[in-house]
């Protein structure tokens, strides 16, 4: 018997390429295409520097900035890489602090625990209970040898936004350096970089309809990083290797295409459709701050059942129990230990994310599945007194 499809609620973890954006990318690996190297100053190489150059211009169109202050790297790990040890690594010193937030991506808590082993000085903030940092605890952290701050803007596992304006404000008054990582806002959430006082951002193009293995890092002018890559002139010199066009101008048109205005309306309604849904089973909280969130993200903790029974049971829809990177990972999820949520609370949460090809249909779905296996699980559990 052929097995049905699951359905895909979790485009957080990342989303199918758009159809526009392999058709372009198609136009850049065959001989009648654009697969030169870009770096080659022959006919067929300046074809894919215009193509390349095009993708940038794109890019930065998106986030309000100018071309020639977007890095491309392998992704939003890379990026957050790049920035934190790029920053603190290229100071020459052992001196510096960083700031940054407990609840951030692995790309960036990992990045900064190597720094902290390397004889940096990191302060990882708290969160409140909804997710969110008050602007006034990144002041009370900063020292005479703070450097950098970083904050995510969106959060991958429960939505919330951080109060990145105002922290950007902080920082530019303070001359301290200030860091984004954005891989989950494009096309979701606004990100008016010419606005908002932000130094270093991370971009990635797997979120939003675009290729994997590829992303880039937004660079303030007269912000000076240094690179981790090295072997080539490619990218001023901040990121060796030869450049990879049709990654490129995927990510180009995959953020070309992405329209925050006129998706996220559509994105909010689904995902109010789906916890409309889901909290009428008895006792399923929302995790995260109701309101200061991504349109997109949905995180439910559903207490009494337990986390891996959960997730067999819902196996026919495709969600997320954590970040994505974090599957081998038997442990409870951090970000929602971070909120204050216990071990079995945070192991019986799930994380559903909608995306652009999500359906009517396939949240209703979603919902009598759950609704079944909930109730299913808990008469099980009533067996089980230690669950
Ligand atoms: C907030 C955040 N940062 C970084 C990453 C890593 O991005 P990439 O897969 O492009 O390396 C992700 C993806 O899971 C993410 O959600």
């Amino acid at each position: 018997m052929k097995k049905i499809e699951p359905i895909y609620l979790d485009y957080a973890a990342t989303t199918p390429v758009d159809s526009r954006v392999v058709k372009s990318m198609n136009g850049c690996l065959e001989m009648d295409g654009a697969f030169a190297n870009p770096s080659s100053v022959h006919l067929p190489g300046q074809r894919a520097a215009q193509m390349v150059s095009e993708a940038r211009a794109a890019i930065a169109a998106r986030i309000h900035v100018r071309p020639q202050e977007i890095v491309f790297t392998s992704g939003a790990t890379e990026s957050d890489n790049l920035a934190l040890k790029g920053i603190l690594m290229g100071r020459g010193d052992r001196y510096g602090h960083l700031i940054t937030v407990k609840t951030e991506h692995k790309a960036v808590l990992d990045t900064a625990k190597v720094l902290d082993r390397a004889g940096f000085e990191v302060t990882y903030l708290d969160c409140d209970s909804t997710g969110l940092i008050e602007v006034r605890q990144v002041a009370d952290a900063l020292k005479e040898n703070t450097i950098l701050v970083s904050v995510m803007h969106v959060n991958n596992e429960i939505g919330v936004i951080q109060p990145l304006p105002e922290i950007g404000q902080l920082c530019r008054s303070k001359g301290v350096l200030f860091h984004v990582d954005a891989a989950q806002s494009i096309g979701k959430v606004p990100l008016p970089l010419n606005e908002w006082c932000i130094d270093l951002v991370s971009l990635t193009s797997h979120k939003v309809y675009g290729p994997k293995g590829i992303g880039a890092l937004y660079l303030h002018p007269g912000v000076q990083i240094t690179p981790l890559i090295h072997g080539g002139e490619q990218e001023r010199g901040l990121r060796a290797g030869t450049l990879s066009t049709h990654q490129i101008v995927g990510f180009g048109k995959a953020f070309e295409l992405a329209d925050t205005k006129n998706e996220a309306p559509k994105l909010e309604a689904l995902r109010a459709r789906l916890w409309e849904g889901l909290k009428s089973i008895d006792g399923v909280r929302l995790n995260g701050h109701p309101d200061q969130r991504s349109p997109n993200i949905l995180n439910v903790a559903i207490p009494g059942v337990e986390g891996e029974s959960l997730r067999l049971a819902t196996e026919d829809i495709a969600v997320s129990s954590g970040a994505a990177c974090n599957t081998d990972s038997p442990e409870a999820s951090y970000v929602l230990k971070a909120l204050g949520l216990s071990d079995s609370l945070a192991q019986g949460s799930l994380r559903f994310s909608v995306g652009r090809f999500t359906t009517i249909n396939d949240i209703d779905r979603a919902i009598a599945l759950m609704k079944k296996e909930v109730a299913r699980l808990r008469v099980l559990a009533s067996f089980m007194p230690n669950w």
